[in-house]
């Protein structure tokens, strides 16, 4: 038999053997594994069989129900991977990056983030992160809107693609159709290498997230926003951040994988919650500052993952419109952490109790 899939991730179930087409192949299969590939001009060409080696279990799903659940439990390890040889005591490595990044980088005035999905809600977190430590005013686009827009480029503006898989056609285009815009260079945040988004970029940095098999996507999204952060935190060095709050960053990633382990231990409880949803039809989300972004995600997540009709909404908007949705069949989701945007958030809140409507928040264990 022969198939023919978009990642052998698909696949390993079947194979381990597999020939990677190049940019404008044509691949005929017959039946008895009959395989011809032509390549552009119509010539035929003999791609090589190679052997895909996943010796770390990443086919298998260790005992959980499913893939999506296990990628879950598995963020304290390769958030720790993706950290690994990246930070010193206090600050973030800039060769992380690539041999040419001081260099890219110490030209930058501005950036543009560029994604989809899940990648997209990734670097709408870290544009608060990069305007406010790094101070670079930052636009986050969705690829597939980037690639057809007259878009102005000024001067001096580091491109910057985020990807799990490397492969997502829009965000290709947009890097291919940014090349022609005169930006100081690229960056792809990335999990995959060798990727076609990898290998077209100035500078890479892989995220070790793994292969993600589950279809949506939760590691990925994870490790990079750790990735983000050492953007961040390298390009605030450069340009003037405080070295105190440099150092407490540094530190706070470093126990984030022990945070995260806390946090995945109250799986338990919040099975139980999800008990609140199943029956519901819509759900709202609510964030403020980067925990918006944030609201956006979980809202996909909802979404793509149970049927449930989900949205975000920065909390501050709750009154400009949303609010006539909120009654006691519309569970209200917040993120709460403890900082300084937590009373205006918790007076949102109040809103929402005041029409009745079910909250739930994850907040910090001190508020
Ligand atoms: C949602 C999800 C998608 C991807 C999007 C981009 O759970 O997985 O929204 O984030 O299709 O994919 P990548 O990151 O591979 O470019």
């Amino acid at each position: 038999e022969a198939f023919l899939a978009s990642d052998p991730l698909a696949l390993l179930q079947v194979t381990d053997r597999f020939i990677y087409l190049q940019e404008g192949d044509v691949v005929r299969l017959a039946r008895g594994g009959d395989i011809a590939v032509h390549d552009t001009a119509g010539n035929v060409q003999s791609r090589p069989v190679q052997t895909f080696e996943h010796g770390d279990g990443a086919a298998t799903k260790d005992g959980y129900r499913h893939f999506m659940l296990k990628e879950i439990h598995e963020q304290p390890q390769v958030i720790a991977a993706t950290l690994e040889g990246r930070l010193t005591e206090r600050h973030a490595l800039v060769r992380s990056f690539g041999r040419e990044a001081e260099a890219l980088f110490a030209q930058a005035r501005q950036i543009h983030i560029v994604a989809c999905g899940t990648s997209y809600h990734a670097g709408l977190v870290a544009r608060y992160w990069l305007e406010k430590y790094a101070g670079l005013p930052t636009q986050v686009e969705v690829a597939s809107e980037y690639r057809y827009r007259q878009v102005v480029v000024p001067e001096g503006t580091l491109f910057v693609t985020l990807s799990q898989s490397g492969e997502t056609a829009d965000t290709l285009a947009a890097l291919r159709f940014a090349r022609e815009r005169g930006y100081v260079g690229s960056l792809a945040i990335c999990n995959v290498p060798g990727s076609s988004l990898v290998r077209e970029s100035d500078l890479t940095l892989l995220t070790q997230a793994g292969p993600e098999i589950g279809v949506a996507s939760t590691k990925a999204f994870t490790t990079q926003l750790v990735a983000l952060m050492l953007l961040t935190l390298s390009l605030g060095r450069m340009r003037g951040m405080n070295g105190a709050r440099e150092t407490q960053i540094v530190q706070a990633l470093r126990t984030l994988p022990r945070a995260m382990s806390q946090v995945l231990a109250l799986d338990g409880d919040i099975e139980a919650l999800s008990m609140a949803f199943a029956e519901k039809h819509h759900a709202l989300f609510l964030g403020r500052g980067a925990h918006y972004p944030i609201a956006l995600e979980g809202a996909l997540k909802l979404k793509e993952i149970s049927y449930i009709h989900a949205e975000a909404y920065p909390a501050g908007e709750l009154k400009h419109g949303p609010l006539a949705l909120v009654d006691s069949e519309m569970p209200v989701i917040s993120v709460a952490p403890n900082d300084e945007l937590l009373e205006k958030l918790k007076s949102n809140l109040q809103e929402v109790r005041a029409r009745g409507g079910e909250l739930f928040v994850f907040a910090d264990e001190r508020v």
